[in-house]
């Protein structure tokens, strides 16, 4: 089974940009990309910030998008989005606590797609009412699960980063830990930077947004840090005994040589030979 991972798409105003990117333009530009290379994959979830100020322009826009895009899609809600106004586009996904919560079955495992918005700010909560619904949802069905969720549910030692991570980490870990044996991945985003690593013993992965970057400068002690890597999707392939995590780089503009063309036999031969 194939599925689909984005994160941080930050819509914006038309023609408006962040970190002079347009994020409706590499919004298009990775759906385009995902069609190309993706059209069978299963499900595609964006985890989170999915505009950057909350507007209801954007959520507004990016339903038509998605209406129009062939491949079954489940967002999550990030810092920058606004959950009321996002409910008034998507209220399909209010769950019973009044949250962005849910569940979604794919031949990998089931899905559960968590909240960890926290109004007012940057920072991610994951308090009683979702920790109870968490524990509930990992009860109640044998799995295995995969979690998608926006903030990073561990350190990442980037200290401006860790302020506005995951704030309840500690006890997030401590349910996911419980359940370790039937989780078989988490997906976050929030970063915006290529991150693997384990939360309980979980395999957890998170990956540049569609639009800015960050960079891992871990001098700088008081302000998060941007770059101009490229924009980047996720593409997870499922086994049977395995999960593979790719992170493409659709914004790169260089060049790509497939072995066997002249661009790759000019550019072996210049360096390669000793
Ligand atoms: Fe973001
Ligand atoms: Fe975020």
């Amino acid at each position: 089974m194939k599925l689909i991972h984005l994160s941080d798409i930050h819509l914006t105003t038309p023609g408006g940009t962040i970190g002079g990117r347009n994020p409706r333009l590499n919004f298009e530009r990775a759906l385009t990309h995902i069609l190309r290379d993706h059209h069978d994959a299963e499900l595609m979830v964006i985890t989170g910030d999915l505009s950057d100020w909350g507007d209801l322009d954007d959520y507004r826009w990016l339903k038509n998008q998605l209406d129009a895009f062939p491949i079954p899609v489940r967002l999550c809600i990030g810092n920058h989005d606004r959950r009321d106004v996002f409910l008034s586009v998507f209220p399909e996904l209010r769950d019973d606590d009044g949250l962005v919560q849910g569940v979604f079955d794919t031949a990998a495992g089931r899905c559960l797609l968590l909240d960890t918005n926290e109004p007012e700010t940057h920072a991610g909560r994951y308090c009683d009412t979702r920790k109870a619904w968490l524990a509930q949802r990992l009860t109640e069905h044998p799995g295995p699960f995969l979690l998608f969720m926006h903030h990073n549910p561990m350190p990442t030692h980037l200290g401006p980063m860790d302020q506005i991570r995951l704030l309840d980490d500690a006890e997030f870990r401590q349910i996911v830990g419980r359940h370790r044996d039937r989780i078989r991945h988490i997906f976050f985003g929030h970063c915006h930077l290529p991150l693997a690593g384990s939360v309980a013993g979980v395999p957890a992965t998170s990956l540049r947004g569609t639009n800015h970057a960050s960079y891992p400068l871990f001098s700088e002690r008081r302000f998060l840090s941007a770059s101009d890597l490229p924009e980047s999707y996720g593409v997870v392939f499922f086994g049977g005994d395995y999960v593979t995590v790719h992170m493409v780089e659709f914004g790169y503009s260089g060049p790509i040589r497939t072995e066997g063309s002249t661009e790759y036999k000019d550019w072996n031969r210049e360096n390669m030979v000793r």
